[in-house]
């Protein structure tokens, strides 16, 4: 008796096997029982069939309610219309061994509401969308560091317990350092700005803490991030990084992940056209579009979502609208200085304005990507630090590389959770995160 993972039963066929798993539905027709077994590598459909098995075990097959978990023996036959994940294969069962008989599952193919599915999530997890997703996102983290060891870029740990914010104020979690406050980090981008000057191209990649107090569809309390920073590099090649560690990842779960798309009806050919380049957009280009298309729109709701001045932050009713005129991301670069992070480079001649760029998703999934080129001038950085009230004190180890060899530098953020939400073309964020953080969910 060989045991194998359903994942690997093509190479078993006319093969007499055991699949150790769990049932997640079956059906049955008399003499007959569908058996659909999940592994948690796919879903296969074992067949009990009343003349090919002892009395006992057809019994058996019987008493097995939904998550039942068991370990199940027969003969892996070929029948491209067989159901499941991924597919075309179906088990002839001779012989099963009941491990547990399941109670009651909460968890029916009936509709539930999300605040019921999130108390459950230790359960729901299993269910067949949420199992998709997060295998695609195990692919997006995978790809992710695949595509950055490989271009030269060395993966470091930064400190989650930090003294300082990076990103506002506003988000912080405080919490008590020996008598001090000290925060959970924001990001770790200021110690790789360090790091490069050791390594030339580092990575971090880790979750990172934003106390965000509003509920939307994007935002988690708790998400991964990976940052990667680069000595010598201005924003266009900057740029250029991105997108093509953007197709890497799309690409890789297109080709590895294509039954997970699959029970998940991604239409994958928009994907398919995430091939560099991305367009570009600057930030004034961008305001204009949008005070176009609220002019055009006749829906007050809509028309009063969209408004927009130059200055303003874009809010996600405008990216969704922005994002909704191209079919690849699109970088839009230049944003108001006063909108963004302290460390960003002014745009030469126009100190309004910083050498950002966001990178939004197309079909309304918004901000995957935000990056900067970073100021590398000691006084420039030190009266920005100063204009935005932060403690000089905590970040003189921070301007202190900019006076042992600065160099032009810069480095962005992609958010695991919103780029798997966009591949995989989920509403909301919560379901890309195996036990998702929000405001009002620390359960389970
Ligand atoms: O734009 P952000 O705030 O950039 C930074 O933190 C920089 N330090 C990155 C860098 O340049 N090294 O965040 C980067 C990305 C966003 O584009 C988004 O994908 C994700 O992190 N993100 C969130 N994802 C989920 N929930 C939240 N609350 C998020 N905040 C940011
Ligand atoms: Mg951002």
């Amino acid at each position: 008796m060989i045991i194998i993972r359903i994942q690997d039963i093509a190479a078993h066929t006319g093969e007499t096997v055991t699949l150790q798993g769990w049932l997640y539905a079956r059906t049955d027709k008399g003499k007959l029982q569908f058996l659909q077994v999940r592994d948690g590598t796919g879903i296969v459909q074992c067949v009990v069939f009343k003349k090919e098995v002892p009395e006992e075990v057809f019994a058996a097959a019987a008493r097995l309610t939904q998550e039942s978990s068991v370990e199940i023996t027969g003969t892996v036959r070929a029948d491209p219309r067989a159901p499941g994940t991924p597919g075309g294969f179906e088990l002839g069962v001779s012989d099963l061994k009941i491990v547990q008989v399941a109670n009651e599952y909460p968890i029916s193919p009936k509709e539930h509401g999300v605040e019921f599915l999130m108390d459950w999530r230790h359960l729901w997890i299993r269910s067949s969308r949420q199992w998709a997703i997060l295998r695609v996102r195990a692919t997006v983290m995978r790809a992710i560091r695949e595509w950055l060891d490989t271009n030269g870029f060395l993966e470091m740990s930064t400190p989650i317990i930090t003294p300082s914010a990076a990103e506002g104020t506003s988000t912080l979690f405080e919490i008590d350092y020996f008598g001090e406050s000290a925060y959970l980090a924001q990001t770790g981008q200021l110690y790789n700005e360090a790091n490069i000057g050791a390594f030339g191209r580092v990575y971090c990649f880790g979750p990172t803490f934003r106390a965000e107090k509003s509920k939307t569809r994007r935002h988690l309390t708790e998400f991964w991030m990976v940052e990667p920073e680069i000595a010598y590099c201005d924003l266009d090649q900057l740029l250029v990084i991105e997108e093509n560690f953007v197709s890497h990842i799309v690409q890789t779960c297109l080709r590895e992940r294509a039954a997970e798309l699959k029970v998940l009806e991604r239409d994958t050919s928009v994907l398919e056209k995430m091939i560099p380049p991305f367009p570009r957009i600057s930030y004034d280009e961008a305001v204009a579009r949008l005070k176009t298309l609220a002019e055009q729109e006749t829906d007050p709701e809509k028309k009063a979502l969209l408004k927009i001045e130059w200055g303003d932050d874009f809010g996600s009713p405008h990216e969704t609208e922005l994002t909704k005129q191209f079919e690849k991301p699109v970088f839009v670069t230049g944003y108001p200085t006063a909108v963004k992070a302290f460390y960003m480079e002014p745009w030469p001649g126009r100190p309004e304005v910083c050498k950002s760029a966001d990178l939004l998703a197309p079909e309304g999934y918004g901000e995957i990507i935000g990056g900067s080129e970073r100021i590398s001038d000691h006084d420039t950085l030190l009266q920005r630090i100063h204009d935005h009230k932060l403690p000089v004190e905590h970040y003189k180890w921070y301007l202190d590389l900019r006076k042992y060899g600065t160099a032009p530098h810069s480095g962005f953020g992609l958010g695991v959770e919103r780029t798997v939400a966009w591949i995989c073309g989920t509403e909301h964020i919560r379901e890309t995160n195996p036990f998702p953080r929000m405001l009002q969910r620390n359960y389970p």
